[in-house]
């Protein structure tokens, strides 16, 4: 039997694919000469939405287990560095698009009328594979976010809402860290002695600074009574707890622990991949706000104080889920609470050598 050679075109389906621009202003026998460009870039945009969630799945399987192995976490990383690269060509296709002007986007504009990248099923998958909450949601209209999204995709938006997020299962992995109490070394009471005495200190600085008058000393010792009760807001798990509950903080106690944790001790060479792991997650969680502000701006471009095709109120909406849709921002918080490094509590040597490279959750 003749086996039939693989062709480029079947093996692409580029059948498929570049038959799949139909503008709808040639429809209505007035061709829009941009409307093609518009198409092909949300075709394109959509396609590298499907390789993200391809290697964001592969990182969901590899944290959804008992025990994450150093390897793991490594190769983590360079699907996570892979993810960052898309995003980056993600923003800069945004300029291709801004070759339409904003007249000749109205050429077409009423034929797209409701449809709207609200109801890209995949970016949703995105968002909520990440981790972003329901409830953190900026809401138009009352209506909930899978209100428009077409019946049959629906079920997967779903059950992405109820499946385990990259957001959970970090926060899981981090809570089994076997560092934070280990072989007598008490990392939290430790860090916390450092940071209280560093404090201490800055307070002596303020009293006894023969540049200030009293007034300057009373204002600056009240900036630094701030800093010292938002540090023992979060050194105490109570207080944590509560900002949890009153919804300023989502990361466990345990999991913010472990993760300053990495983060003062990213030398030690078993922390490496976890310190590139929660890098990198700041980096995605950064660039897709960054994508959320260069399309809002690219949108007030478009249609300045027009409502969206998707009924929202367009440049407002977007620019607002641009400063809230955001996952990992508490990661980045936590430089809050850094010290410098000659003031981090040392190692005792036994534990310097504990860190070896088998990091076993
Ligand atoms: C002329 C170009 C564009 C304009 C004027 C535009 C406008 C808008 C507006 C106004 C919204 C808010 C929802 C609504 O009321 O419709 C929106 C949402 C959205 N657009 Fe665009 N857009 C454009 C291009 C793109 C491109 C190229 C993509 C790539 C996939 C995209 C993806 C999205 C997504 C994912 C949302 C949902 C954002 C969210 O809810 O957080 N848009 N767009």
């Amino acid at each position: 039997m003749n086996k039939k050679l693989l062709n480029y075109s079947d093996y692409l389906k580029l059948e498929d694919i570049l038959n799949s621009q139909k503008l709808k202003s040639a429809e209505r026998g007035t061709p829009a000469h941009d409307e093609m460009l518009f198409i092909v870039i949300h075709q394109v945009y959509e396609l590298w939405f499907k390789q993200i969630i391809h290697e964001l799945d592969s990182v969901l399987v590899t944290f959804n287990k008992q025990s994450v192995l150093e390897p793991d976490v490594s190769l983590a990383v360079s699907r996570l560095n892979r993810i960052i690269e898309i995003q980056k060509i993600l923003i800069d296709q945004v300029r291709i698009l801004e070759t339409m002007t904003a007249m000749d986007f109205l050429e077409f504009r009423d034929d797209l009328f409701p449809s709207s990248g609200f109801q890209s099923t995949q970016f949703r998958l995105l968002e909520n594979k990440l981790g972003l909450l329901r409830d953190a949601r900026i809401n138009y209209g009352g209506k909930d976010y899978k209100a428009s999204i077409l019946e049959k995709e629906k079920q997967d938006v779903e059950r992405s809402e109820s499946e385990s997020s990259l957001f959970q299962l970090l926060e899981n992995w981090l809570e089994r860290t076997p560092f934070l109490s280990f072989e007598g070394f008490d990392f939290w009471d430790q860090y916390s002695e450092a940071v209280r005495s560093m404090l201490r200190n800055e307070e002596n600085v303020i009293r006894n600074n023969p540049n200030y008058s009293e007034s300057e000393v009373e204002y600056h010792l009240k900036e630094h009574e701030r800093a010292v009760s938002s540090f023992e807001a979060m050194i105490d798990p109570i207080e944590h707890e509560k900002l949890i509950d009153s919804g300023k903080k989502r990361l466990s106690h345990k999991a913010t622990q472990a993760a300053l944790l990495i983060f003062l001790y990213r030398e030690e060479p078993i922390l490496h991949s976890p310190f590139n792991f929660l890098s990198r997650l700041m980096d995605v969680d950064e660039l897709f706000t960054t994508w959320r502000q260069r399309h809002a701006l690219m949108v007030r471009r478009m249609i300045g104080g027009k409502i969206g095709t998707g009924g929202s109120s367009g440049h407002a909406y977007l620019k607002s889920t641009a400063d809230r849709h955001k996952v990992f921002a508490e990661l980045a918080d936590l430089s809050t609470f850094f010290i410098p490094r000659s003031a981090l509590p040392a190692l005792p040597d036994h534990i310097k050598q504990n860190l070896g490279y088998h990091f076993k959750s």
